[in-house]
């Protein structure tokens, strides 16, 4: 997700589930190519599994970003046919390739040919007035030919004109159904679905009948949610870190950034929603919004922080016991 799922934010979120496919946020192929590719596409080790998703429509530049994806360390690449905002239609990319399968298609194609790792696509049910069933279909079949075995389904259309992006998120009416029949329809594909899920038991639901969930905003606001993934999802013994536990994994990373130069809001702004609907979360966010941002902070501001949050919680605690 665009400015959130930065790598940073992937650090902490891979301190809470060892399993989760972790995707980037969409990088233009043009920026991957002829930009810094360091700052662009480097990451932490230990973030696998890992997608790139790439944004695009000269199949090229899609090649030549996958090839440096690929080199650079990630499990999967991405193309984003979902991104309604103006600048990425005026580009003629995003969601505006739901209008385009047949170069889609040739883009998946390029793509593929350049790297030896999958190439997935994620997209909606549809744009504007397209026929959710026929267009749909057809846009999948063609992909899949070539050579696209994974879909991440957004399960609402796009309106390309007259909604914001975030009204694109919320507005056009979800359609998990579509999605399920997409999976029934094409057995030989990997269908994973995403839209409005908040909850690990939404997503086993969803697992009944389609091979994976994605997760965005609930996963971002309240991060916690991932640290059952591995044992809810994926059937994992162990039962993954405390809060307390994944922010202590997390000083070392937060000191070797702060020595190359990051600033301390840059990493703790992801942090924000580790005790979303706990007792004293409102004093973390508090306390990591207002104090990292002070000259020279450092781990100890969100030390300080757990302490705080920390101590309120076993207040908490004695009070209901
Ligand atoms: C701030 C923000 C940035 C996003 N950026 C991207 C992006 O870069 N690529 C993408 O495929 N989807 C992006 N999305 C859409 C989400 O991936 C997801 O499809 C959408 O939010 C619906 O899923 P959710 O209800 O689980 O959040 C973004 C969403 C938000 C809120």
């Amino acid at each position: 997700m665009m400015d959130w799922t930065d790598r940073h934010c992937r650090s902490f979120m891979r301190l809470a589930t060892r399993r989760a496919v972790l995707y980037t946020e969409m990088l233009h192929a043009r920026a991957v190519v002829h930009g810094k590719r360091e700052q662009l596409l480097g990451f932490a080790s230990g973030q696998s599994p890992l997608v790139l998703q790439l944004g695009g429509s000269v199949a090229d530049e899609l090649a030549q970003a996958a090839k440096i994806g690929a080199d650079f360390g990630y499990d999967e690449i991405n193309l984003n046919v979902g991104c309604p905002s103006s600048r990425v239609q005026s580009g003629n990319f995003g969601a505006a390739l739901m209008l385009e399968p047949d170069l889609t298609a040739r883009l998946v194609d390029a793509m593929r040919t350049a790297v030896s790792i999958p190439v997935s696509v994620k997209c909606r049910i549809g744009v504007d007035e397209q026929d959710a069933e026929k267009d749909f279909n057809h846009f999948i079949d063609l992909v899949a030919q070539a050579g696209c075995e994974h879909f991440i389904v957004h399960a609402r259309k796009a309106w390309l004109s007259g909604l914001s992006p975030k009204d694109n998120r919320e507005v056009p009416p979800l359609d998990y159904d579509r999605v399920y029949r997409l999976k029934q329809r094409r057995p030989d594909l990997q269908i994973s679905i995403n839209g409005g899920i908040e909850t690990l038991d939404q997503c086993a639901q969803h697992g009944k009948l389609v091979d994976g969930m994605m997760l965005g905003r609930a996963a971002y606001h309240n991060p916690f949610i991932l640290a059952s993934v591995d044992h809810q999802i994926y059937g994992e013994k162990d039962a993954g870190l405390t809060r307390a536990q994944m922010v202590e994994a997390m000083l070392p990373y937060i000191e070797c950034e702060l020595a190359n130069g990051v600033r301390l809001p840059s990493i703790t702004r992801h942090m924000l929603g580790l005790y979303q609907n706990e007792p004293g979360a409102r004093h973390w966010r508090r306390h990591l919004s207002v104090e990292a941002c002070l000259p020279g902070a450092g781990v100890n501001v969100v030390l300080d922080a757990m302490a705080l949050v920390e101590g309120i919680r076993e207040e908490a605690a004695c009070r209901v016991s």
